[in-house]
Formats: structure tokens, C-alpha cells, sequence
């Protein structure tokens, strides 16, 4: 299949969010080392952001590590940072050449200096591209996210710089890392578990989600389109009622 023509006349999403989850068991039923379906599940990020351009997606952000992922074993941590170290570097020709415009969201305190490097670097040279507007979370946790926005709305209004008054959703989306993004239209989460594990728990609060059993490294453009056909068959009414 892979074909644009089964999404004709088709509602595509403007902003799809996902949660890559499933590398390791992917790794594990071929007897190969967790991290190899770490860096299987980097290539399947590198195809799915041209997938998603092509069908038309503008907004794409993928859970690349979570807040709570340091817990992980210090090698299988030290594998993802050098997998993410080498993606972020190959990311600045790559975004230029498919001119895709690229965001990092999460703490970034925690990370690396030349990560960070890279991450800046990367922003910077992307800043200007009109295509797919992609955003890793990287160090994120929605938790961790809002908790930051509200230390900064409190010291705004401290310094003077806003009112309590004033605090309305808008404002705090705006302090979200998410600022200016609009927020998602679908979650996909592969591998069959059905949670929110601290993703977008603000940008979400209106999206439609879509499971799915396959592992990560296995999702292609057909499972893309798969999910866009499920998400047109949903009625989104966000609270209200549809008018018959
Ligand atoms: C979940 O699989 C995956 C992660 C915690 C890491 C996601 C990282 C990548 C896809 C690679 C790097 C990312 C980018 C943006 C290049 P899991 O290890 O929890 O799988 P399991 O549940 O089967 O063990």
C-alpha cells in the first residue's frame, strides 16, 4: 500500500504525537542486544518524519527519553545519549535537505554540554524551514513541564511582569515548552501498552488516541495511515455536541 491515494478526501491530522515504545522487546525476539532496537527505532524516526510530511501531517513530536527513563539501567542510558548524540548531528543536514524545522522540549539541565550544543545548533539551523514542524521530548516529563511553567508564572508575577489576574489556559500554554505549538489532534503509542506515562498531559487534553501492537521499530507509513483512517472514523466534539 504506502499509498497518499487511500487518504484522499481523508481529515489528516495537524499535529501527531507519539510514544515509541516497544525497542527493546523488538531487540529481545531476535535474540539482539536492547540497544539494537534502540537504534532500529532511530531509523523508524528518521522514515516516519518523512512519512508524516508526505501525508501532509505538519506537527510531529515523538517521546525520545522521559524523566523517569534515568532509572533505566547506566548502560542502556549511556547507549540512548550516544545514539541520540549521533541523531542530533546527522539531524542539521538532514533537516535542511527534507526542510523540516526542529524543536527540543524537555529539562535540559541534565543533559550533556555537547548534547546541548547540538541541540542549539540544531534549532538554530532549522529555524527558518517551512516543512514538518518536528519536536523531540528529550528529558521530558509533563509533570516536570508544568511544574517549571508554574515557577515561572509565579516569578513573573512577582517581578511585576504579569498579574494573577491574568492567568488564564492560554497563558499557561504559552509557558509550556510546547509554546506556539499547536496542540495534538492524535496520540499513537506502539506496543500495546495503553498509557499516558507523562506525555503532553496539558496538550493533550482534547486528542484522540490510537494503540497499536506494533513495536516501534516495526511502524511504517501503512501503520501511519492505518492510524489517520482510525482517527477519521472518530467524532471529535470536544465537550460539546455534534449538530445533526
Ligand atoms: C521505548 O522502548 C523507547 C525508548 C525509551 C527510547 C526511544 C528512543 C528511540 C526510538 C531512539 C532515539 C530517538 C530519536 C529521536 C532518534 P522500550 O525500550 O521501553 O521497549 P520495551 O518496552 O520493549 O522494553
Amino acid at each position: 500500500m504506502s499509498n497518499n491515494k487511500v487518504l484522499e478526501g481523508m481529515k489528516i491530522p495537524e499535529h501527531v504525537a507519539i510514544i515509541m515504545d516497544g525497542n527493546g522487546r523488538w531487540a529481545k525476539k531476535r535474540m539482539l542486544p536492547r540497544n539494537m532496537g534502540h537504534v532500529q527505532g532511530a531509523k523508524t524516526v528518521e522514515q516516519i518524519c518523512e512519512d508524516a510530511d508526505s501525508v501532509g501531517i505538519k506537527y510531529l513530536t515523538v517521546y525520545a527519553f522521559s524523566t523517569e527513563n534515568w532509572s533505566r539501567p547506566e548502560k542502556e542510558v549511556n547507549a540512548i545519549m550516544k545514539l541520540l548524540r549521533n541523531y542530533l548531528k546527522d539531524c542539521i543536514k538532514r533537516a535542511n535537505t527534507n526542510n523540516m524545522k526542529v524543536r527540543v522540549i524537555g529539562e535540559r539541565s541534565r543533559l550533556s554540554d555537547d548534547i546541548r550544543e547540538k541541540i542549539e545548533e540544531l534549532e538554530e539551523a532549522s529555524k527558518n524551514n517551512t516543512g514538518l514542524n518536528f519536536t523531540i521530548a528529550l528529558n521530558y516529563g509533563s509533570k516536570d513541564e508544568i511544574t517549571r511553567a508554574v515557577k515561572r508564572i509565579v516569578r513573573d508575577c512577582v517581578d511585576g511582569i504579569t498579574n494573577v489576574e491574568d492567568i488564564d489556559e492560554k497563558m499557561i500554554s504559552g509557558y509550556l515548552d510546547t509554546a506556539g505549538i499547536p496542540d495534538p489532534d492524535l496520540l499513537i503509542r506502539t506496543s500495546g501498552e495503553e498509557r499516558l506515562s507523562n506525555y503532553l498531559m496539558w496538550q493533550l487534553a482534547y486528542a484522540e488516541f490510537y494503540f497499536t501492537d506494533v513495536l516501534w521499530p516495526d511502524f511504517d507509513k501503512d501503520e501511519l495511515i492505518k492510524a489517520i483512517e482510525k482517527y477519521n472514523g472518530r467524532d471529535r466534539r470536544f465537550g460539546g455536541v455534534n449538530e445533526e
